[in-house]
């Protein structure tokens, strides 16, 4: 590989990743790849343009940018990704957590709870989360995947929290056992329709069964909800992320579920993102 720059190199890449991606994230996605390739800071990076690219880290760069051109999610490409304040190690067979998710985290913290269960916990972002942010909790956490499964325990391990979480294999409730004060999911949601139009960073690299259960998108909700009442705990919560047209619907789903106090809640963005409600005292 030819000796180049780092400011150079990183112009070279950015007409290339722009026209495929935007110049905006373009821009964003090379810092990111120069950060995690030099090890230097954002800051290091800004006055070292000049400076010579180590060629080994070049070749690393020149990979993950020839990764990113096929439109692979950066977030799978380094292998990790930062939730709540914390890295996430991902791989293809987890969806990448995003920062709607976090909403979901706000409201679960914002009152005392034991013994939560995540269903469809994927890299285990949300139940490896909440077990961090509160160190006397126990957590199951479920998912279809094992794939996803292995990675969660991974995460767990990375946090510190492996021993107070047990992982299962199961198909929403199926197989699980327990009583909860806290019952926690975001589970696939997007509708047949709405899936197709998705980008491709999503359609062909993250799980698809991450993303869509088909059809109108809400019979996850549908399935967990009506397996719900054998699992929540008297004055228990129960807290799901939805899509952002979804609120009426999945509010709906937990009144026929017998919930009580059910509030569709905004994201920073002001978009709906998590219905809650909770089981009679
Ligand atoms: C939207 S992802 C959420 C992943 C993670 N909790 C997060 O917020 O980043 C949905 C997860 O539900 C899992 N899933 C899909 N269908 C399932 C089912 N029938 N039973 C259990 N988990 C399921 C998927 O494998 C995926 O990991």
């Amino acid at each position: 590989m030819t000796a180049t720059t780092i400011g150079a190199w990183q112009r070279a890449a950015l007409a290339r990743l722009a026209p495929v991606i935007g110049a905006d994230e373009a821009a964003r996605d090379l810092r990111l790849i120069l950060q995690q390739t030099t090890g230097w800071s954002a800051a290091r990076l800004g006055i070292g343009a000049a400076e010579l690219f180590p060629p080994e880290a070049l070749a690393r760069a020149e990979a993950m940018l020839a990764a990113r051109l096929t439109r692979q999610p950066l977030a799978q490409i380094i292998g990790a990704w930062e939730f709540y304040g914390r890295s996430f190690e991902l791989t293809r067979d987890t969806l990448v957590p995003r920062p709607d998710t976090e909403t979901l985290i706000d409201l679960a913290l914002s009152a005392p709870f034991a013994r939560l269960v995540d269903l469809g916990t994927g890299s285990g972002a949300i139940a490896v989360t909440l077990l961090a942010e509160r160190a006397d909790a126990q957590a199951l956490a479920s998912d279809l995947s094992q794939s996803a499964l292995d990675v969660a325990a991974r995460n767990a391990a990375r946090h510190g929290v492996a021993a107070r979480l047990a992982l299962r294999c199961a198909d929403w409730w199926q197989g699980l056992d327990g009583l909860f004060d806290l019952i926690v999911s975001n589970p696939p949601y997007v509708s047949e329709a709405d899936y197709a139009m998705l980008a491709p960073e999503i359609t062909r690299w993250e799980p698809r069964a991450a993303l869509t259960p088909g059809g109108d998108g809400l019979s996850a909700y549908r399935s967990i909800l009506a397996g719900m009442g054998a699992h929540l705990a008297p004055g228990g919560r129960c807290l799901v992320e939805i899509g952002a047209d979804q609120g009426p619907d999945v509010a709906a789903i937990f009144r026929q579920a017998g919930l009580v106090d059910v509030r569709v809640h905004p994201d920073i963005n002001g978009k709906a993102r998590v219905v809650s409600g909770r089981a009679n005292a």
